[in-house]
């Protein structure tokens, strides 16, 4: 419902925009009637422009209107102050003063046939009320237009002041010209207007759009210039937010906890390649630490080893078809990495070709920082000829998937990702384990796992079958919906559901880089798990023939806020939290680096001047995520699962429900919680990975953590 309102009043207010635009132009042609009768027919065409500019006018004010009795105030306090005041006095102004002024004037020159305008009618026709209410609606509903696309929220002084201050130079203008025009007609001169010739109409308004056109040009270039990234940059740039709990002093400034920039830039300095022998930062007198440090376990033997080699690769699917590719191994997806709860695992990372860069992160396992895989933040970016090493222990058990974290959107799109499956210690796992990983490929369309069509699966009847549902792609939801025996979501972002329910007719919705795990038992029929159409999944049969049994006529959506039971849970939304954070996703249009685009925001910026949520560890953190924007975003916070706690103001009353990415619709409002419990230095950002690419992307640091790496197109990471 959210977005449906926030349309409707954009496309309100752009048709209020170019309706009144036009009945100004109507209104201003009044004076050129030249005779009664023909006055009376453009009154009269005045009137009917008049009237259709109510409707946009009506349904802006509806918009808001229904925002404001349905949402709480972040959803709507910018359209009380900003959008509503300007479009009610200018409203009122037009069907208060010119509409009925205009009505005399056509009920005044009704009778009268090709009599020449009398000098008392002329007058009327331009008078302020007639002339001045119009074109000054049209620059109203341009402001709030305006502040609709730049929402200046949370409010900044500039946002909100420069294009006021604008929008009152273009009223003064206004008032300005007409009050002028008319006291030269009541003045006596002229005593009829002619319209000017089509040359020179022509001309005044080529010069008007020419100066506009200047100016805009100037703005433009600036704001671009000014979005530009630095060719170097910290990723501990950026304004801190320490979320109401103690300030934190930052790593590297001694003590000077506000000037985030200052510290990072100290950081570098240590990192500079000259001058040997400069001690580590200090925090508040004790050494800070270097993510590169906070490494997984270095010295024990692991208990698999695995080489991933990044390759560009000519890809056959099983339909024959290929696909150019950026792969680990040559596959697509890469290989499927399963291994045993508690192992150490390591991973060599081998860059053969692709000299856009590789890193591999480990999505959704709480590794230690400096095994995180993100270019510029936990490591530097592996090159073709390159490799590097990742250990970790795979403590918890669940459906993971690994990614390349350097030049992202781009990386995961052509192919660099692959899903991690952990098996439960205890070796309770089902008789069918089956990873579902659809991805979009150019020309092709979206291939799940190898397969552009059905894929045939022989399963014996009794068996118990798990299939872990993958999201790779950017800005599509995934539908899945699993037909011919009833199922549970038994995990979601790979921690079990406690006492998950049988569900049917059900579709389980996965976003972009979120995991849900689906259990069923295999009955004597055919199951299929369709993946957004019938003719695309998995088709389970005894005998691996047999059809597809028909799709269900309804379908509810899973809800995993009420779904299974609750459970203890190490901190609810009863406890005590150290430090509160908001993070406040909306779209507007702007700048990043260099060019214009529509723009998602956190807290109203896009990286670098996004927020840094600063914690110490063991402090117990809630946030607050607001999505005022217009689409989803599904929110990846690295090396933490956080626990649900409510939904627009809806307790979380089933299953404690854990995420690592959670998909954010527009008008929701979630509350977190996760504990602090990882030091480092975190990505926190939109796996909408376009989106993140953006610039809808920020960072948890941790006190007393600093990085050493730097990102930027000098650097060669890029992490997006
Ligand atoms: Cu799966 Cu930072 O991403
Ligand atoms: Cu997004």
């Amino acid at each position: 419902m959210y977005s449906l309102w926030v349309s409707l009043e954009l496309a309100s207010l752009l048709i209020a925009v170019i309706s009144a635009w036009i009945a100004a132009g109507r209104l201003g042609k009044l004076r050129y009637g030249g005779s009664v009768e023909r006055l009376h027919r453009k009154a009269r065409a005045a009137l009917i422009a008049l009237a259709w500019m109510a409707v946009p006018w009506i349904s802006a004010l509806y918009a808001i209107a229904q925002l404001m009795l349905q949402y709480e105030p972040i959803f709507w306090r910018d359209r009380l102050f900003l959008h509503l005041p300007p479009l009610l006095i200018a409203g009122f102004a037009v069907y208060a003063l010119t509409f009925p002024a205009v009505w005399r004037i056509w009920r005044d020159t009704a009778t009268t046939t090709g009599a020449p305008l009398p000098p008392e009618l002329l007058r009327r026709t331009v008078h302020p009320a007639v002339t001045a209410p119009a074109p000054s609606a049209a620059a109203a509903a341009a402001l709030a237009l305006y502040h609709l696309l730049v929402p200046p929220v949370p409010p900044k002084t500039a946002e909100i002041a420069i294009p006021l201050l604008m929008f009152g130079a273009v009223l003064a203008a206004i008032l300005w010209s007409r009050t002028l025009r008319y006291r030269r007609v009541t003045a006596g001169q002229p005593a009829a207007f002619k319209l000017p010739p089509p040359g020179r109409r022509l001309l005044r308004k080529l010069g008007v759009l020419t100066v506009a056109g200047a100016v805009a040009y100037a703005l433009f270039s600036l704001a671009a210039a000014n979005s530009r990234l630095p060719a170097r940059f910290s990723m501990m740039d950026g304004p801190m937010d320490f979320g109401g709990g103690a300030p934190v002093t930052h790593p590297a400034t001694g003590g000077d906890a506000l000037h985030a920039s200052h510290a990072a830039h100290g950081a570098h300095a240590l990192h500079a390649p000259a001058p040997a022998g400069s001690g580590k930062p200090h925090a508040g007198g004790t050494d800070a630490i270097s993510v590169a440090e906070l490494t997984g376990p270095r010295d024990e033997t692991p208990d698999r080893r695995i080489t991933l080699t990044a390759m560009k690769q000519t890809v056959r699917l099983d339909s024959g078809r290929t696909v150019e590719a950026w792969t680990f191994n040559g596959q697509v997806p890469g290989p499927e990495i399963r291994v045993r709860q508690g192992d150490l695992v390591e991973i060599t990372l081998v860059n053969r070709d692709v000299e856009a860069g590789v890193t591999i992160h480990w999505h959704g396992v709480d590794v230690p920082n400096a095994e995180d895989g993100v270019a510029g933040v936990t490591q530097n970016a592996v090159m073709p000829g390159e490799k590097h090493v990742y250990r970790f222990r795979a403590d918890q058990a669940g459906s993971f998937w690994y990614h390349t974290h350097q030049q992202s959107k781009e990386g995961v799109q052509r192919g660099l990702f692959g899903p991690l499956v952990v098996e439960p210690e205890d070796g309770a796992a089902e008789d069918v384990d089956l990873t579902v990983m659809p991805h979009i490929w150019p020309g092709v369309g979206t291939v799940v796992n190898r397969s552009e069509t059905l894929q045939r699966v022989k399963v014996e009847p009794g068996s118990r079958v798990r299939l872990r549902l993958y999201n790779t792609d950017d800005w599509i939801i995934r539908k899945y919906v699993l037909v011919g025996a009833p199922f549970r979501v038994s995990a979601i972002d790979g921690t079990e559901v406690n006492g998950a329910r049988e569900l049917r007719d059900t579709v389980v919705e996965v976003t972009s880089g979120t995991r849900m795990d689906l259990t069923f038992t295999m009955p004597d029929g055919p199951v299929l798990l369709s993946v957004d159409r019938r003719d695309l999944g998995l088709l389970f049969t005894p005998d691996g023939k047999g059809d597809a049994p028909a799709m269900p006529r309804r379908l509810s959506r899973f809800n995993p806020l009420r779904y299974g039971e609750p459970a203890p849970t190490p901190f609810g939304a009863d406890s005590r939290f150290d430090r509160s954070f908001t993070m406040l996703l909306d779209n507007k249009l702007g700048f990043f680096n260099g060019s214009f685009d529509q723009l998602y925001t956190i807290n109203g910026e896009v990286f670098p001047r996004t927020p840094m949520f600063v914690v110490r560890e063991g402090d117990l953190v809630k946030v607050k995520i607001i999505n005022r924007g217009s689409v989803d975003h599904p929110m990846h916070l690295h090396g933490h699962h956080a626990l649900v706690l409510s939904r627009n103001r809806e307790p979380a009353s089933g299953s404690p429900w854990w995420t690592d990415t959670l998909d954010v619709r527009p008008g929701d409002v979630y509350e977190l919680a996760f504990r602090a419990n990882n030091p480092g230095l975190w990505m926190d950002h939109c796996h909408n990975l376009a989106h993140a690419a953006i610039g809808m992307t920020m960072h948890l640091m941790y006190e007393g953590v600093y990085t050493p790496y730097e990102a930027g197109a000098d650097t060669g990471n890029l992490p997006e």
